[in-house]
């Protein structure tokens, strides 16, 4: 038998994956602290080691490669991967692991969520009664919107955009528009929805929810002169990545009425400080990131997270990958030396 793969695990998993990895026998080493590692730890740490199974929270940079082109295997606890230098570690052949799908119900469920949140003022008026506010009935004050009939724009119609599309169409007959690179037929042909151009989605939209992934071409893109071509009576929802919008410029949007309401689950940066004026916006809901945070949805990343190693190890193949030209091109020769009996 050979000796055993070292994996480095960055935070506290749900213990499915860890087990997995254990009885595949793995030796793990598991970060116990609440906080992530600092830059240098994790790069201390991942030196000791063959595999790493990280989060959003560790910045897997161009430097960290440098410093880590060792590794054989980076498996992320995330559907997004956003925080990793994905050219970089392909031209380093180093595999990078993803856990797809099983987290987009939850995700979608929190987009749903907050777009009713944000459409009653849900937040504002739980607190307006932790604060002593709760008087006398008042028929005008405190007034929210309905939903049935609106149309819900898609930005990033992919597997998490569906499901809330889902949800909108089944529970207020919401008419759908989205906007991708590509058409997306499925949810054409499910959803009866309609691809628009980018500005059609701004003017036509009473929701307009983000569910792409963060790139160079949508970073920042929704800010000043994105919100100003939004309805005044539009919520924004943003449960993809807080840096798909300007956080400053929704600010002023909000406050000058651009557009009615905003429920967000990411923000801009991450975590949002207890005084930003969001918070105490009547029209705006935020949540402090927890898309995936249902335990069927952890637990079944955690288990993905860890099959990504274990199969990789044992046939050169990762079940969920980003970068499959690393296994496809080089594959071959670089994963056989790698097999692992364990
Ligand atoms: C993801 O998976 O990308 C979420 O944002 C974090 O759970």
């Amino acid at each position: 038998m050979e000796t055993p793969k070292k994996v480095l695990v960055s935070r506290q998993f749900p213990e499915i994956g860890i087990s997995l990895l254990e009885q595949a026998g793995f030796e793990l080493t598991l970060w116990s602290k609440d906080r992530p590692m600092h830059p240098s730890e994790l790069i201390d740490f991942a030196l000791k080691h063959q595999a790493l199974l990280c989060t959003l929270s560790e910045r897997i940079t161009k430097e960290f490669l440098k410093r880590c082109r060792h590794l054989e295997i980076i498996s992320q606890f995330a559907v997004g991967y956003d925080n990793i230098d994905v050219a970089e570690a392909t031209r380093l052949k180093i595999p990078i692991g993803f856990t797809p799908d099983v987290m987009s119900e939850a995700t979608a469920d929190i987009a749903f969520g907050l777009m009713i949140a944000t459409a009653r003022k849900m937040f504002f008026l739980h607190k307006t009664i932790l604060k002593g506010e709760w008087g006398y009935f008042k028929p005008r004050a405190n007034l929210g919107m309905e939903l049935r009939g609106k149309t819900l724009g898609v930005f990033g119609l992919g597997r998490i955009g569906m499901k809330m599309a889902r949800r909108c169409k089944d529970a207020y007959g919401m008419a759908v528009i989205y906007h991708n690179r590509q058409p997306n037929p499925a949810a054409e042909k499910f959803l009866n929805a309609s691809w628009v151009s980018f500005e059609e989605l701004l003017t036509r939209s009473d929701v307009v929810s983000v569910h792409s992934v963060l790139s160079p071409e949508t970073c920042g893109l929704f800010n000043g002169e994105t919100f100003q071509r939004m309805k005044p009576t539009a919520i924004f929802i943003n449960t993809a990545r807080g840096a798909i919008h300007n956080e400053p410029d929704l600010i002023e949007a909000l406050s000058s009425q651009q557009i009615w309401g905003a429920g967000l689950d990411v923000t801009n940066p991450e975590p949002m400080a207890k005084d930003n004026p969001l918070l105490s916006m009547e029209n705006v809901c935020v949540l402090p990131h927890v898309g995936s945070g249902t335990m069927e949805a952890r637990n079944d990343m955690s288990r993905l997270a860890a099959e990504n190693i274990i199969e990789f190890y044992k046939t050169g193949n990762l079940p969920h990958v980003v970068n499959p030209s690393v296994l496809e091109k080089e594959g071959q020769t670089k994963c056989r030396h790698q097999i692992f009996e364990g």
